[in-house]
C-alpha cells in the first residue's frame, strides 16, 4: 500500500475498530455516528470514526474534485490527485496496521453479504471511499483499494449510504456492541439458522383485535417453540 500511516493515537488503541471514511458528504454520517447503538458504541469507545472529506484535498482555489472523462462520455469522475492525497493523509488509530482493509464502494463492486460482513468485522481498521457521480479515475481503484463493495444492483447517487449499511452491518458483529437489544449469534443468515432467514416474532397482547398469537408460543413447551420457530424460518 502506497500511503503512509501516521503516529496512532495512544488515547483510543483499545477499541475495536476505526473506521475512517472518505467522502464529499461526510455530514451524512452525523447522525450515524451519534445516535442509537452506534452512537453508543461511539461513547464507550468501542468504535471510533475519522470523517475526511476530499474537498480538503481537492486542486486550486476552486478544490476540485472531478474531471470529465477521457475518450469521452456522460458525467465526472472523481480525480486521481486528491484522493492519492486524501489518502496520504490517512491516520491509523489502532495498533495493528496490518489488520486494516481499504474499501471502495461501488455499485461495480462484490454483493455484501451477511458473510462478508462477518469477514470485516475481523479488522481493525476499515478505510471505506465513497465515490460520487460517475465513480473515481481507475487508477485510483488499482492502486488504492483492496475490495470493491456494492450493496445490491442499483445505483445510488453515491456511496456514502452504502458506506453506512456496510458499517452498521460490522459493528454490531464487534463484541460487546449489542447489549440488551440481544445477541447476533441468532441473526437471519446466521449458522444458527442454517442461513436461513428468521423466523415471526410476536410480542403482548397475545390477541391484537382478533390477530392472534400462534398458540405454540403461549404454551411455555420450550422444544415445541423451538420446533415451531425451525419449521418457520424462511
Ligand atoms: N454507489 C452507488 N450505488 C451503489 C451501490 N449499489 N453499492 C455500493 N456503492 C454504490
Amino acid at each position: 500500500m502506497c500511503f503512509n500511516c501516521a503516529i496512532m493515537n495512544a488515547d483510543i488503541v483499545n477499541i475495536c475498530m476505526n473506521f475512517t471514511v472518505l467522502s464529499l458528504f461526510p455530514e451524512m454520517f452525523e447522525s450515524f455516528q451519534r445516535d442509537s447503538i452506534v452512537g453508543r458504541a461511539v461513547k464507550e469507545e468501542k468504535i471510533n470514526f475519522e470523517l475526511m472529506n476530499i474537498r480538503d484535498f481537492g486542486i486550486g482555489k476552486h478544490r476540485q474534485v472531478d474531471d470529465t472523462p477521457y475518450g469521452g462520455g456522460e458525467g465526472m469522475l472523481m480525480m486521481c490527485e486528491p484522493l492519492f492525497t486524501a489518502f496520504e493523509n490517512v491516520e491509523c488509530k489502532t495498533k495493528n496496521v496490518n489488520k486494516r482493509r481499504i474499501i471502495y464502494m461501488t455499485p461495480q463492486g462484490e454483493s455484501f453479504t451477511q458473510q462478508k460482513a462477518a469477514e470485516l468485522a475481523e479488522y481493525d481498521e476499515l478505510v471505506i471511499l465513497c465515490g460520487r457521480y460517475e465513480g473515481v479515475d481507475q487508477r485510483v481503484r488499482d492502486e488504492l483499494i483492496d475490495e470493491e463493495i456494492s450493496i445490491g444492483d442499483y445505483v445510488l447517487t453515491g456511496g456514502e449510504i452504502p458506506a453506512m449499511v456496510v458499517m452498521d452491518s460490522v459493528i454490531r458483529l464487534l463484541p460487546g456492541v449489542l447489549g440488551k437489544e440481544g445477541s447476533h449469534v441468532n441473526d437471519s443468515f446466521s449458522e444458527a439458522f442454517d442461513g436461513k432467514r428468521e423466523h415471526p416474532h410476536y410480542t403482548k397482547p397475545a390477541d391484537f383485535n382478533g390477530m392472534k398469537v400462534p398458540d405454540v408460543l403461549l404454551s411455555g413447551n420450550h422444544a415445541e417453540i423451538e420446533k415451531w420457530r425451525r419449521e418457520n424460518l424462511r
